[in-house]
């Protein structure tokens, strides 16, 4: 392809554009299909303007997510009239969850686009593009490429093995669902539920590390379902394998999202007391409150089995915090299943959390069903989302006066000031030199606000990881 009337690039240069949208898997597969291509000349750019490939990442787990992508689309393909009247290339490709879900529909919306793949294809973007061109080339008109099927193991088997890494970097090490919640589309965009082998996920971390990752977040759609064998032979589960990582030099924070509540095995939840680089902060979905509509929903968990969870967690590591996702409207919730959401969250206590209004999806179960009206929805929605912001609220003033370690992400919107995140997840704001990036810092938190924390940095070294117990008295008097 040449890409020689486009002013920055030189005939083997060509631009990447990469928008994603929806859950952090995404973000993790978006930064590899950037290192897929990097060996074919393409170069990662932050605007579409001058992009010979442009990648649309997308997300279909709620209405509005899929609507995104064809306004979207409509955009680009202004763009991709403008690029041929400059004589440049451009090839426009739509990736991830709504591409797996509706790669028909989108080619006939919008046979404008090259190409449409889904989250277990994408390793073969360098053959798709190939051909594309080859395509756009010989002038086939309505040729399209289209590649959406279910090959997990293959995919991860097949991806680089040069990592990018960020301080603070994803990896994925399960996919898939196998829960079929009522009202979610995963089970059908992702496939079913795998796991990658522990000696697999082992290696990328330990590139990650190399690269300058203090922090590592394994990512899954049932991340606490992750069951490996190590070495062809034991048992691996998501507690063993966070043994095994906190044993590589060099890092300092474990994460994992997202976690179903029935799958907080006992090793996990030990892991959280005795695995010091595991950090006190665990985002576990409940979605509602009321066991009625928890039933309607599939979710094979009670309130009490849920709160039941929280306690061993607690016992385990008494200052962990907890964050959760709550679904309002449901078909079939009451006034009273309402009530009893907010009943649970005012038990619970968490420290942040995401919520949504239910949003019918096309082939799930409870699409089918009757709705809720959408003034019902927004009402509770409100009520909820003060409930939790009170109580978001709250956490962070009772980090006033303690002083955290923070991992430094990137620069603050105001001059000179940083940002990174607590071991809680907070974003933290102080002022300090940009070559604080990618390290820990001590900061002693000033302020506390809606959805942040502002401190000052109090010492420059670089910070062990920190134990249960440093924690434990860090906070001390800061929590009620
Ligand atoms: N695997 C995770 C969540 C995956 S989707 C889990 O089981 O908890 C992320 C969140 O999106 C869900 O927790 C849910 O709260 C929300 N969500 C999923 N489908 C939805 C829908 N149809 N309408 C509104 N919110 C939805
Ligand atoms: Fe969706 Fe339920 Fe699976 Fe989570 S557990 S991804 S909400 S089907
Ligand atoms: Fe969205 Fe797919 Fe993630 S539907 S939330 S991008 S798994």
């Amino acid at each position: 392809m040449s890409t020689s009337s486009n002013p920055h690039s030189t005939d083997s240069e060509k631009y990447l554009f990469i928008k994603t949208y929806g859950c952090q898997m995404n973000v993790y597969d978006s930064d590899r299909m950037i290192e897929l291509l990097a060996p074919l000349s393409f170069k990662s750019v932050y605007t579409p303007d001058q992009a010979n490939l442009i990648i649309i990442n997308t997300c279909h787990i709620r209405e509005k997510a899929t609507e995104k992508v064809f306004s979207e689309l409509g955009r680009l393909h202004r763009l991709k009239l403008k690029a041929k009247n400059e004589g440049r290339q451009l090839l426009l490709a739509v990736a991830g969850c709504v591409a797996q879900a509706e790669g028909n529909e989108i080619i006939s919306r919008a046979p404008f686009v090259d190409m449409v793949f889904g989250p277990q294809t994408y390793h073969r973007l360098p053959q798709m593009i190939k051909q594309a061109e080859e395509l756009n080339n010989t002038n086939q008109a309505g040729a399209r490429i289209i590649d959406i099927d279910f090959d997990t193991e293959k995919k991860f088997d097949e991806l680089p093995v040069e990592v990018t890494s960020r301080s603070s970097s994803f990896l994925t090490i399960q996919e898939g669902c196998d829960k079929f919640c009522s009202f979610c589309v995963v089970p059908y965009t992702r496939g079913a539920e795998t796991s990658r082998s522990p000696e697999q996920v082992m290696r990328e971390a330990k590139q990650m590390i190399q690269r300058g990752a203090k922090e590592i977040i394994l990512l899954g759609q049932n991340v606490n379902a992750y069951h490996g064998t190590l070495n062809n032979r034991i048992e691996c589960s998501l507690g063993r394998l966070i043994r095994e990582l906190a044993n590589l030099n060099g890092l300092d924070r474990i994460r994992y999202t997202t976690s179903h509540p029935n799958d907080m095995g006992d090793d996990l939840i030990d892991a959280h007391g005795d695995v010091p680089q595991l950090m006190p902060y665990l985002h576990l979905p409940v979605q509602t409150g009321s066991d009625r509509i928890l039933r309607a929903m599939n979710r094979k968990h009670d309130v009490s089995s849920y709160l039941r969870v929280i306690d061993r967690l607690r016992n385990a590591r008494n200052d962990i915090a907890f964050s959760s996702d709550f679904i309002v409207g449901h078909p079939g919730e009451t006034d009273q299943d309402f009530a009893q959401t907010l009943k649970l969250i005012s038990e619970v206590e968490y420290s942040q959390a995401y919520s949504f209004k239910y949003s019918a999806r096309p082939g799930t179960p409870a699409s089918t069903k009757k709705q809720i009206p959408e003034k019902t929805k927004s009402d509770r929605l409100q009520t909820l989302q003060q409930l939790l912001a009170a109580q978001q609220l709250a956490f962070n003033l009772r980090t006033v006066n303690s002083t955290q370690p923070v991992l430094v992400e990137k620069k603050g919107r105001k001059k000179g000031q940083l940002v990174g995140r607590s071991p809680f997840m907070q974003a933290v704001y102080f002022d300090g030199p940009e070559n604080l990036i990618g390290q820990i810092q001590c900061i002693h938190i000033k302020e506390g606000f809606a959805n942040s924390l502002a401190g000052k940095l109090v010492c420059r070294e670089d910070k062990s990881p920190t134990s249960n117990k440093n924690e434990t008295e860090t906070l001390k008097g800061a929590h009620v």
